[in-house]
Parts: structure tokens; sequence; C-alpha cells
């Protein structure tokens, strides 16, 4: 079986290793893959977003399978066309990949349908957007860019002046394009957030183990939004009793929704949630598996990938069983200095003994090759992850590692999992 994936962060590294892991699978690709990827797949200099090319190249290498992993090639439509051409893949088509790629969409949907999220209201003209935020006067209030904005196009007002600003540089400056033509503008909630990934065939649905994410750059949850500095599975606040309610009113019912709209979703269906007082509420819907959240979903994973991935295309995933082990993961990020605004890149990595630890896995997310040499060229440079018996053990071995590895201005977060710890009493 020749293989494609497209991306090259941690969360395809992620999803590359899994798939390595079933033996049918001879030939890896990823498109464009990164540094440490190389190890594992043949990676090529296609962009993730030149759909064009990424189709001649997988018709030209006699591709049998294609994972489409980040949300922009899924917006664009890679996987309808892939699939013209022949070439199966897992991810949802483009009209099904607007759950993510518009917040409009996702917002009408869950109100159409009664799957429980945040009070809201939908604007495309900026002095309308101003007169409610001000006639509604409750802060914080949230303002979300309708499109995709690289995870920020959302932003929390704490005051009117914070609000008109926001307002402001979406609307009118567009300061993430036309993703910026509408807003909405929703009503603040509070509450434990929970990560739940999923794959669903448009009919059958499996959560994956729970996972939760750090968002914020500095320890504490101080600092700017990132892309996510680690992540943490299970998430101790997800209990069976509050699955079994996500999966009642919130999972089932947005497959079937999306069906009713002539819009089956099939790939991985990630469910970004806020357990409220009063139940469980989407945040956010993705198209796709959650980055860093992959890194501690997967490792947890005991099923073959490939044959579930399989299963999702083919509309027979009710066949497969879908087994987590039990334990814990934690992925702490190595960032590079500066990041999430301007830092520099080409810097010489050492990983010391990181990835010859026993448990222990370091996916690379901003890494590349030059001369040999493994350098920084992104952000987030290595997601370090570890399993353990628990938590506590997870992240014990998770941060040892991470401590092997170094490179100038390295940071990351001393506090992955410590409010997961606490919640456990720990
Ligand atoms: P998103 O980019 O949609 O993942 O949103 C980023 C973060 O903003 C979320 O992880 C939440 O912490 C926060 N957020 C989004 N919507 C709300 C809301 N309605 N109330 C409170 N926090 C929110
Ligand atoms: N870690 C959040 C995301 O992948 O959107």
């Amino acid at each position: 079986m020749n293989i494609l994936v497209i991306g090259g962060g941690g969360r395809e590294h992620a999803i590359i290793k899994k798939l390595r892991e079933n033996p049918e699978v001879t030939k890896l690709y990823a498109c464009p893959g990164n540094g440490g990827i190389a190890k594992d797949a043949e990676c090529v200099a296609i962009g993730a977003t030149d759909i064009p090319a990424l189709v001649d190249f997988a018709v030209e290498k006699g591709i049998d399978f294609c994972v489409v992993a980040p949300d922009d090639p899924l917006a664009l439509g890679c996987v309808d066309a892939m699939e013209e051409k022949g070439i199966p893949c897992f991810g949802p088509n483009k009209d099904a990949a607007v759950i993510e790629g518009s917040k409009v969409f996702a917002k009408n949907l869950m109100q159409k349908y009664g799957i429980p999220t945040a009070r809201y209201e939908v604007f495309s003209d900026s002095v309308a957007a101003l007169a409610y935020i001000r006639a509604q006067n409750e802060f914080p209030t949230v303002i979300k860019a309708d499109g995709l904005a690289l995870g920020k196009g959302v932003i929390i007002a704490e005051t009117m002046a914070q609000a008109e600003e926001a307002v402001k540089s979406i609307m009118e400056d567009k300061m993430f394009g036309d993703s910026g033509n509408r807003v909405v503008v929703e009503e603040f909630l509070t509450g434990p957030e929970v990560s739940v990934l999923s794959f669903t065939d448009g009919r059958t649905i499996v959560p994956m183990v729970s996972s939760m994410d750090h968002k914020r750059a500095l320890d504490g949850d101080k600092g700017l939004n990132t892309g996510g500095m680690g992540t943490v599975a299970p998430n101790p606040y997800y209990t069976a009793d509050v699955a079994r309610q996500c999966m009642e009113t919130i999972f089932l019912p947005t497959v079937r929704a999306m069906n009713a709209e002539g819009r089956t979703f099939k790939g991985c269906l990630y469910f970004g949630l806020m357990l409220t007082k009063k139940g469980p509420r989407v945040i956010e819907y993705n198209c796709r598996f959650g980055d860093p959240e992959t890194q501690v979903v997967l490792p947890l994973l005991k099923t073959d990938l490939f044959t579930v991935m399989r299963a999702v295309h083919d509309g027979r995933l009710a066949e497969v069983p879908v087994e987590f082990a039990g334990g814990a993961a934690a992925c702490v990020v190595v960032a590079s200095g500066g990041y999430p605004q301007a830092y520099p890149k080409g810097l010489p990595i050492s990983l010391g003994d990181a990835e010859s630890r026993a448990d222990v896995t370091v996916y690379h997310a901003g890494t590349t090759l030059r001369d040999g040499q493994l350098v920084t060229s992104g952000g987030r440079v290595l997601g370090v992850t570890a399993t353990g018996e628990d938590l506590p053990a997870a992240l014990e071995k998770a941060y040892a590692a991470v401590r092997e590895v170094s490179f100038d201005g390295a940071f990351y977060r001393r506090d992955i999992g410590a409010r997961a710890l606490a919640a456990l009493g720990k």
C-alpha cells in the first residue's frame, strides 16, 4: 500500500508513526513533511494547499490511500479532488469541512438542530455588530471571525473599547482577510475545556480518548494564544457521565445534522467543549485531528489506525472495535523563543537521548534538515510525548525527555498537566 499524508507538523508525524505500524503500509509519503518525518516517510516538497500538484503527485505515484490532515486543504476541497481521480481519502469533503471553515455555518447548524452552544448573533456589518455589543453590555464578550484564521480568529473582549478594536481589526482592517467578512458575537462561557476527537463515517461515531490542550504561551495560562503548548490525555474532567451526555446531546446530533444538511461528515470530527454548570457546550468544531491533541491521543490508540481510517472511508466503522489503552499520555511542546510572535529559524537542534528513552516519542513540528543537521523551521518545534500508567508518570517521563532537548532560545511550559493533576487530587 502506498500512502500519502498531507501536512507537515507534529500531528502529521503522530499519524505517520501510527500508520507505519501496519505491515500492509509499504510506502509512506508526506507532503511536505518535516525534518523528523523524513525518518518515517519520504518527504516531498509540495505545499499542503497546492491541490493540483498534490493530485498529480498522488496519481503519478499510484497512491492507494491519502490522509488529508490540515484544515486548509480540507476546506479547499482536497478530498474531493483526490477522490475524483479515484484515490480514496481519510478526511471530509469540502461541503462537510465547512463545519470548521465557517463559524457562522457551525453556529447556525447548532441552533437549527438544538445542539448546546453559547448564545450568539451574526453580523456582516461592523456598525451593527458594535451596536449589538453596546446594547448587550455584557463583558467579557466573545468575537469570532467567520473563516479560518490560523487559530487566532477568536477575541475575548473585556471592555467596550477592546470590542471596538476587535471588530475594527477583523471587519475593517481585515486582519484575517475575507475570514472577517462576517463575525459571530457570542456569550462568554466558563468551565473546564475538553477536546474530544472522534472517528465518524457519517453513521457511526466513535469518540477517542479525551484530552486537554494548553493554548496560552506561558505558565499559569498567561501570555498570548498559541496553536497549543502541550496536551494531556485523558482529560480528568471528562467523566463517563459527561461522555454519555455529550454522545446524546452533541456527538450523535451533530452527525445527524450534517447528514440532514446533505453534508455527511467522514473523517475525524473534533469537538472543542466547555463543561459549564448548565452542561457541556460546543465551543468549536474542527474538521480534522487537533494539534497537539493527536500527539497524546494516537499513542494510546490500540487498534490499528490504518484499519480504522479505511473503515471510515468505506462506511464500515461500526464493524471495527476501536480500543484505547488505559494509562495516560502527556505532550510538552518545545517552542522557538518569541513564539507566537516573531522568532528566528534555522537554529541547530540537539535531541540528546530524548528519543531513546522508554515510552517517549519526540514528534517533530517545526524542524527541517539542513545538510543533514536538524534545525528549527517553525514556532512550535517539537512535541515531546510520553505515556505512563497514570498522568504523573507520563508527565515525569515527558519532562525528563524535554530537559534533554536544546536549541538557542528554546522554551516550554513547565505546568502542562498541572490543572489536570489538581482535578485528580494529585
Ligand atoms: P477557538 O479558536 O475557537 O478554539 O477558541 C479559542 C479559545 O477561546 C477557546 O479554547 C476558549 O478558551 C475561548 N473561547 C471561545 N469561545 C468562547 C466562549 N464562548 N466563552 C468563553 N471562552 C471562549
Ligand atoms: N489544538 C487545537 C486545534 O488543533 O485546533
